[in-house]
Protein backbone atom coordinates (compact mmCIF):
# COMPACT_ATOMS: atom_id res chain seq x y z
CA UNK A 1 0.00 0.00 0.00
CA UNK A 2 1.28 3.57 -0.83
CA UNK A 3 1.06 5.45 2.21
CA UNK A 4 2.85 8.71 3.52
CA UNK A 5 5.08 9.31 6.72
CA UNK A 6 4.49 12.79 8.35
CA UNK A 7 8.41 13.26 8.53
CA UNK A 8 8.33 16.67 11.20
CA UNK A 9 6.19 19.20 11.83
CA UNK A 10 6.34 22.87 13.13
CA UNK A 11 3.72 25.71 13.98
CA UNK A 12 3.60 29.05 14.02
CA UNK A 13 1.67 30.89 16.96
CA UNK A 14 1.60 35.07 17.21
CA UNK A 15 2.84 36.55 20.53
CA UNK A 16 -0.07 38.88 20.46
CA UNK A 17 -2.76 36.71 22.64
CA UNK A 18 -6.14 38.37 23.63
CA UNK A 19 -8.29 36.82 25.99
CA UNK A 20 -11.84 36.58 26.72
CA UNK A 21 -11.70 39.60 28.99
CA UNK A 22 -9.52 41.62 26.56
CA UNK A 23 -12.68 40.80 23.99
CA UNK A 24 -15.12 41.63 26.23
CA UNK A 25 -13.70 45.54 26.40
CA UNK A 26 -14.82 46.20 22.72
CA UNK A 27 -17.60 43.76 22.17
CA UNK A 28 -20.31 42.74 24.63
CA UNK A 29 -19.33 39.77 25.73
CA UNK A 30 -17.88 37.74 28.41
CA UNK A 31 -15.86 35.54 29.89
CA UNK A 32 -18.01 32.94 31.15
CA UNK A 33 -19.97 33.18 28.13
CA UNK A 34 -17.47 31.85 25.61
CA UNK A 35 -15.90 29.56 27.92
CA UNK A 36 -18.91 27.89 28.38
CA UNK A 37 -20.30 28.13 24.81
CA UNK A 38 -16.78 27.33 22.99
CA UNK A 39 -14.20 26.27 25.26
CA UNK A 40 -12.18 29.52 24.42
CA UNK A 41 -10.32 30.90 26.86
CA UNK A 42 -8.11 32.85 24.62
CA UNK A 43 -6.48 33.28 20.78
CA UNK A 44 -3.61 34.52 19.40
CA UNK A 45 -3.78 37.16 16.77
CA UNK A 46 -1.00 38.88 14.35
CA UNK A 47 0.69 42.07 15.35
CA UNK A 48 0.86 42.82 11.38
CA UNK A 49 2.69 39.51 10.33
CA UNK A 50 1.42 38.55 6.95
CA UNK A 51 0.20 35.16 6.60
CA UNK A 52 3.14 34.04 4.30
CA UNK A 53 5.56 34.98 7.50
CA UNK A 54 3.37 32.89 9.32
CA UNK A 55 3.47 29.97 7.43
CA UNK A 56 7.44 30.34 6.35
CA UNK A 57 8.35 30.09 9.98
CA UNK A 58 5.70 27.12 10.45
CA UNK A 59 7.79 25.52 7.66
CA UNK A 60 10.88 26.12 8.60
CA UNK A 61 10.03 24.71 11.62
CA UNK A 62 8.78 21.79 9.89
CA UNK A 63 11.68 21.14 7.75
CA UNK A 64 14.26 21.49 10.63
CA UNK A 65 12.32 18.83 12.47
CA UNK A 66 12.03 16.32 9.37
CA UNK A 67 15.93 16.36 8.93
CA UNK A 68 15.47 17.86 5.45
CA UNK A 69 16.42 21.07 3.46
CA UNK A 70 14.10 23.57 1.81
CA UNK A 71 16.29 23.14 -1.65
CA UNK A 72 14.83 18.99 -1.51
CA UNK A 73 11.35 19.67 -1.06
CA UNK A 74 9.16 18.89 -4.83
CA UNK A 75 5.80 20.26 -4.36
CA UNK A 76 4.27 22.77 -1.65
CA UNK A 77 0.73 23.01 -1.18
CA UNK A 78 -0.52 26.05 0.83
CA UNK A 79 -3.87 25.98 2.53
CA UNK A 80 -5.39 29.60 3.45
CA UNK A 81 -8.32 31.12 3.12
CA UNK A 82 -7.00 34.29 4.07
CA UNK A 83 -3.73 34.64 1.02
CA UNK A 84 -2.28 38.24 1.47
CA UNK A 85 -2.28 37.96 -2.10
CA UNK A 86 -4.83 37.28 -4.93
CA UNK A 87 -1.94 36.55 -6.62
CA UNK A 88 0.54 35.11 -6.60
CA UNK A 89 -0.17 32.24 -4.11
CA UNK A 90 1.02 32.24 -0.45
CA UNK A 91 3.04 28.72 -1.57
CA UNK A 92 5.10 31.14 -3.97
CA UNK A 93 6.02 33.64 -1.62
CA UNK A 94 7.09 30.77 1.31
CA UNK A 95 8.63 28.69 -1.31
CA UNK A 96 11.30 31.77 -1.33
CA UNK A 97 11.32 32.55 1.86
CA UNK A 98 12.39 28.62 2.74
CA UNK A 99 14.56 27.94 0.28
CA UNK A 100 12.57 25.33 -1.71
CA UNK A 101 14.03 26.11 -5.22
CA UNK A 102 13.15 23.07 -6.91
CA UNK A 103 9.11 23.02 -5.70
CA UNK A 104 6.48 23.30 -7.58
CA UNK A 105 3.91 25.52 -5.36
CA UNK A 106 0.48 26.27 -5.39
CA UNK A 107 -2.60 27.55 -3.12
CA UNK A 108 -5.47 25.28 -1.76
CA UNK A 109 -8.95 26.78 -0.23
CA UNK A 110 -10.97 23.88 1.49
CA UNK A 111 -11.18 26.54 4.54
CA UNK A 112 -11.27 24.71 7.44
CA UNK A 113 -10.72 21.35 5.95
CA UNK A 114 -7.98 23.07 3.72
CA UNK A 115 -5.05 20.39 5.59
CA UNK A 116 -7.11 17.14 5.54
CA UNK A 117 -7.59 18.24 1.56
CA UNK A 118 -3.56 18.94 1.44
CA UNK A 119 -2.39 15.61 2.86
CA UNK A 120 -4.66 14.01 0.69
CA UNK A 121 -3.45 15.93 -2.60
CA UNK A 122 0.06 15.02 -1.12
CA UNK A 123 -0.40 11.63 -0.81
CA UNK A 124 -1.60 11.38 -4.63
CA UNK A 125 1.60 13.10 -6.03
CA UNK A 126 3.49 10.61 -3.76
CA UNK A 127 1.82 8.04 -5.00
CA UNK A 128 1.71 9.15 -9.03
CA UNK A 129 4.87 10.49 -9.58
CA UNK A 130 8.51 8.28 -8.42
CA UNK A 131 10.36 11.93 -8.54
CA UNK A 132 8.96 13.29 -5.59
CA UNK A 133 10.46 12.69 -2.72
CA UNK A 134 9.34 14.87 -0.66
CA UNK A 135 6.16 17.04 -0.20
CA UNK A 136 5.29 19.99 2.11
CA UNK A 137 1.87 21.15 3.38
CA UNK A 138 1.60 24.28 4.82
CA UNK A 139 -1.94 25.80 6.41
CA UNK A 140 -1.63 29.61 7.29
CA UNK A 141 -4.23 31.68 8.16
CA UNK A 142 -5.19 35.37 9.02
CA UNK A 143 -8.52 35.18 10.41
CA UNK A 144 -8.05 38.43 11.60
CA UNK A 145 -8.14 40.04 8.36
CA UNK A 146 -11.76 39.05 8.10
CA UNK A 147 -13.36 39.03 11.46
CA UNK A 148 -15.70 41.78 12.41
CA UNK A 149 -14.62 42.59 15.62
CA UNK A 150 -18.69 44.24 16.18
CA UNK A 151 -20.32 40.67 15.70
CA UNK A 152 -20.11 38.74 19.03
CA UNK A 153 -21.33 35.48 17.78
CA UNK A 154 -18.53 35.19 15.46
CA UNK A 155 -15.59 37.62 16.38
CA UNK A 156 -15.15 35.38 19.60
CA UNK A 157 -14.31 32.17 17.46
CA UNK A 158 -11.46 33.24 15.43
CA UNK A 159 -7.09 33.70 15.91
CA UNK A 160 -4.90 33.46 13.55
CA UNK A 161 -1.37 30.92 13.08
CA UNK A 162 0.32 28.29 11.08
CA UNK A 163 1.54 25.07 11.06
CA UNK A 164 3.50 22.61 8.27
CA UNK A 165 4.31 19.27 7.77
CA UNK A 166 7.03 17.46 5.62
CA UNK A 167 5.41 14.20 4.03
CA UNK A 168 7.51 11.42 2.26
CA UNK A 169 5.80 8.15 0.56
CA UNK A 170 5.92 4.89 3.10
CA UNK A 171 4.26 2.01 2.97
CA UNK A 172 2.69 3.03 6.39
CA UNK A 173 -1.03 2.37 6.27
CA UNK A 174 -3.06 5.55 5.16
CA UNK A 175 -6.83 6.07 3.89
CA UNK A 176 -8.50 9.34 3.43
CA UNK A 177 -11.97 10.81 2.85
CA UNK A 178 -12.72 14.67 1.32
CA UNK A 179 -16.20 16.15 0.69
CA UNK A 180 -18.06 18.52 -0.07
CA UNK A 181 -21.84 20.06 0.00
CA UNK A 182 -22.24 23.31 -1.95
CA UNK A 183 -25.54 23.78 -0.65
CA UNK A 184 -24.62 25.16 2.28
CA UNK A 185 -22.37 27.71 1.13
CA UNK A 186 -24.23 30.34 2.18
CA UNK A 187 -23.99 29.05 6.02
CA UNK A 188 -20.32 30.40 6.04
CA UNK A 189 -18.87 33.40 3.74
CA UNK A 190 -16.30 35.93 3.64
CA UNK A 191 -16.99 38.05 -0.19
CA UNK A 192 -14.10 39.34 -2.20
CA UNK A 193 -14.21 43.52 -2.49
CA UNK A 194 -17.28 44.72 -4.90
CA UNK A 195 -15.99 44.58 -8.61
CA UNK A 196 -16.72 48.18 -10.01
CA UNK A 197 -14.89 48.79 -13.50
CA UNK A 198 -15.89 51.58 -15.49
CA UNK A 199 -17.34 50.32 -18.22
CA UNK A 200 -20.65 48.80 -15.60
CA UNK A 201 -23.79 50.59 -15.84
CA UNK A 202 -25.13 49.44 -12.62
CA UNK A 203 -23.89 49.00 -9.16
CA UNK A 204 -27.05 47.46 -8.11
CA UNK A 205 -26.46 44.69 -5.07
CA UNK A 206 -28.87 41.91 -6.33
CA UNK A 207 -26.74 41.54 -9.83
CA UNK A 208 -24.44 39.47 -7.95
CA UNK A 209 -25.30 38.38 -4.81
CA UNK A 210 -27.15 35.41 -5.45
CA UNK A 211 -27.81 33.14 -1.95
CA UNK A 212 -25.33 35.70 -0.22
CA UNK A 213 -26.06 38.66 1.10
CA UNK A 214 -25.02 42.21 -0.02
CA UNK A 215 -21.62 43.27 1.36
CA UNK A 216 -20.53 40.76 4.06
CA UNK A 217 -16.56 41.35 2.98
CA UNK A 218 -15.89 40.25 6.74
CA UNK A 219 -16.81 36.45 7.56
CA UNK A 220 -20.69 35.54 8.13
CA UNK A 221 -21.76 32.41 9.61
CA UNK A 222 -25.62 30.91 10.41
CA UNK A 223 -23.73 29.71 13.71
CA UNK A 224 -26.65 27.34 14.18
CA UNK A 225 -26.44 25.67 10.06
CA UNK A 226 -22.71 25.26 10.96
CA UNK A 227 -22.94 23.63 14.33
CA UNK A 228 -25.44 21.33 12.80
CA UNK A 229 -23.02 20.26 9.96
CA UNK A 230 -19.98 19.80 11.71
CA UNK A 231 -21.26 17.46 14.33
CA UNK A 232 -22.65 15.36 11.57
CA UNK A 233 -19.86 15.90 9.30
CA UNK A 234 -16.53 15.22 11.69
CA UNK A 235 -18.15 11.27 12.57
CA UNK A 236 -19.29 10.80 8.74
CA UNK A 237 -16.18 11.64 7.32
CA UNK A 238 -13.94 9.88 9.77
CA UNK A 239 -15.97 6.44 9.27
CA UNK A 240 -15.75 7.03 5.87
CA UNK A 241 -12.15 6.47 6.04
CA UNK A 242 -11.66 3.61 8.10
CA UNK A 243 -14.36 1.92 6.24
CA UNK A 244 -12.04 2.60 2.73
CA UNK A 245 -10.01 -0.09 4.78
CA UNK A 246 -11.65 -2.00 6.48
CA UNK A 247 -10.45 -0.37 10.19
CA UNK A 248 -12.38 0.21 13.50
CA UNK A 249 -12.58 3.29 14.83
CA UNK A 250 -12.01 1.91 18.40
CA UNK A 251 -8.18 1.10 16.88
CA UNK A 252 -7.75 4.49 16.07
CA UNK A 253 -5.41 5.99 18.90
CA UNK A 254 -5.75 10.08 18.28
CA UNK A 255 -8.50 12.02 16.45
CA UNK A 256 -7.01 15.31 15.77
CA UNK A 257 -10.16 17.71 15.12
CA UNK A 258 -10.59 20.75 13.82
CA UNK A 259 -10.80 23.27 16.73
CA UNK A 260 -13.78 24.97 16.24
CA UNK A 261 -15.61 24.80 19.47
CA UNK A 262 -15.51 22.25 22.27
CA UNK A 263 -19.12 21.38 22.01
CA UNK A 264 -18.89 20.82 18.24
CA UNK A 265 -16.14 18.11 19.43
CA UNK A 266 -17.70 16.77 22.22
CA UNK A 267 -20.47 15.58 20.29
CA UNK A 268 -18.65 14.25 17.30
CA UNK A 269 -17.15 12.26 20.12
CA UNK A 270 -19.91 10.83 21.47
CA UNK A 271 -21.73 10.28 17.60
CA UNK A 272 -18.84 8.40 16.94
CA UNK A 273 -18.52 6.16 20.34
CA UNK A 274 -14.93 7.59 21.30
CA UNK A 275 -13.98 8.41 24.57
CA UNK A 276 -13.43 12.37 24.52
CA UNK A 277 -9.48 11.62 26.19
CA UNK A 278 -8.53 10.43 22.92
CA UNK A 279 -9.12 13.59 21.25
CA UNK A 280 -6.56 16.53 21.24
CA UNK A 281 -7.86 19.66 22.32
CA UNK A 282 -5.99 22.90 22.16
CA UNK A 283 -8.99 25.53 21.50
CA UNK A 284 -8.43 26.95 24.96
CA UNK A 285 -5.46 28.73 23.66
CA UNK A 286 -5.69 29.22 20.18
CA UNK A 287 -9.63 29.50 19.24
CA UNK A 288 -10.27 28.28 15.47
CA UNK A 289 -7.48 28.84 13.19
CA UNK A 290 -9.34 27.49 10.03
CA UNK A 291 -7.04 24.94 8.04
CA UNK A 292 -4.38 25.95 10.89
CA UNK A 293 -6.08 24.72 13.82
CA UNK A 294 -5.40 20.67 12.89
CA UNK A 295 -1.83 20.59 12.71
CA UNK A 296 -1.39 23.28 15.11
CA UNK A 297 -3.40 20.71 17.26
CA UNK A 298 -1.32 17.61 15.80
CA UNK A 299 2.81 19.87 16.13
CA UNK A 300 1.98 20.12 19.68
CA UNK A 301 0.70 17.25 20.65
CA UNK A 302 3.70 15.75 18.84
CA UNK A 303 6.11 18.00 20.56
CA UNK A 304 4.44 16.96 24.10
CA UNK A 305 4.92 13.45 23.59
CA UNK A 306 1.44 12.93 23.35
CA UNK A 307 1.71 11.44 20.33
CA UNK A 308 4.26 8.88 19.30
CA UNK A 309 5.66 7.21 16.43
CA UNK A 310 3.58 4.06 15.60
CA UNK A 311 0.28 5.81 16.66
CA UNK A 312 -2.84 5.68 14.40
CA UNK A 313 -3.91 9.24 13.86
CA UNK A 314 -7.30 10.77 12.61
CA UNK A 315 -7.17 13.66 11.57
CA UNK A 316 -10.61 15.27 10.71
CA UNK A 317 -12.34 18.58 10.15
CA UNK A 318 -15.14 20.68 8.37
CA UNK A 319 -15.25 24.17 7.48
CA UNK A 320 -16.89 26.93 4.50
CA UNK A 321 -17.72 25.60 1.31
CA UNK A 322 -19.37 23.26 2.90
CA UNK A 323 -16.09 20.96 3.22
CA UNK A 324 -15.19 18.25 5.44
CA UNK A 325 -12.28 15.29 5.31
CA UNK A 326 -10.35 12.75 7.00
CA UNK A 327 -7.13 11.59 7.17
CA UNK A 328 -6.40 8.16 8.78
CA UNK A 329 -2.59 7.44 8.96
CA UNK A 330 0.00 5.97 10.97
CA UNK A 331 2.58 8.55 12.60
O1 LIG B 1 -14.81 26.75 11.25
C1 LIG B 1 -16.21 26.85 11.32
C2 LIG B 1 -16.60 28.14 11.93
N1 LIG B 1 -17.85 28.28 12.62
C3 LIG B 1 -18.34 27.43 13.57
O2 LIG B 1 -17.82 26.38 13.87
C4 LIG B 1 -19.58 27.92 14.27
C5 LIG B 1 -20.46 26.81 14.78
N2 LIG B 1 -21.47 27.39 15.70
C6 LIG B 1 -21.15 27.63 16.98
O3 LIG B 1 -20.07 27.33 17.46
C7 LIG B 1 -22.24 28.25 17.88
O4 LIG B 1 -23.45 28.30 17.14
C8 LIG B 1 -21.87 29.68 18.37
C9 LIG B 1 -20.72 29.60 19.37
C10 LIG B 1 -21.48 30.59 17.20
C11 LIG B 1 -23.08 30.29 19.07
O5 LIG B 1 -23.47 29.45 20.17
P1 LIG B 1 -25.01 29.14 20.43
O6 LIG B 1 -25.08 28.29 21.64
O7 LIG B 1 -25.59 28.58 19.15
O8 LIG B 1 -25.59 30.57 20.77
P2 LIG B 1 -26.78 31.36 20.04
O9 LIG B 1 -26.33 31.88 18.73
O10 LIG B 1 -28.02 30.52 20.10
O11 LIG B 1 -26.98 32.57 21.01
C12 LIG B 1 -27.51 32.41 22.34
C13 LIG B 1 -27.55 33.77 23.00
C14 LIG B 1 -28.18 34.85 22.15
O12 LIG B 1 -28.89 35.72 23.03
P3 LIG B 1 -30.48 35.60 23.20
O13 LIG B 1 -31.04 35.82 21.81
O14 LIG B 1 -30.73 34.19 23.70
O15 LIG B 1 -30.80 36.66 24.17
C15 LIG B 1 -27.02 35.62 21.59
O16 LIG B 1 -27.31 36.94 21.27
O17 LIG B 1 -26.22 34.21 23.26
C16 LIG B 1 -26.03 35.53 22.71
N3 LIG B 1 -24.65 35.66 22.29
C17 LIG B 1 -23.66 36.08 23.11
N4 LIG B 1 -23.67 36.48 24.39
C18 LIG B 1 -22.50 36.84 24.94
C19 LIG B 1 -24.10 35.35 21.10
N5 LIG B 1 -22.78 35.59 21.10
C20 LIG B 1 -22.48 36.03 22.36
C21 LIG B 1 -21.29 36.42 22.98
N6 LIG B 1 -21.35 36.82 24.27
N7 LIG B 1 -20.12 36.40 22.35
Amino acid sequence: MCGIEILGTGAYTPVLRVTNDDLAKVVDTNDEWISTRTGIKARHITNGEPTWRMGAEASRQALENAGIDGSEIGLIIATTITSDFSTPSVACVIQDAIGATDAAAYDLNAACSGFVYGIDAAKRYLQTDSDLKYVLVVAAERLSKITDYTDRSSCILFGDGAAAAVVARSDKMFTSYIGADGRGAKFLYSKVHKVLHPFRTTDADEIETGDFAAGKYFLYQDGKEVYKFATKALPAAAKKAADKIGLDIADIDWFVPHQANIRIIETAAKNLGVKMDKFIVNIAEHGNTSSASIPTALHEAITDGTIKRGDKLCLVGFGAGLTMGAVIIEY
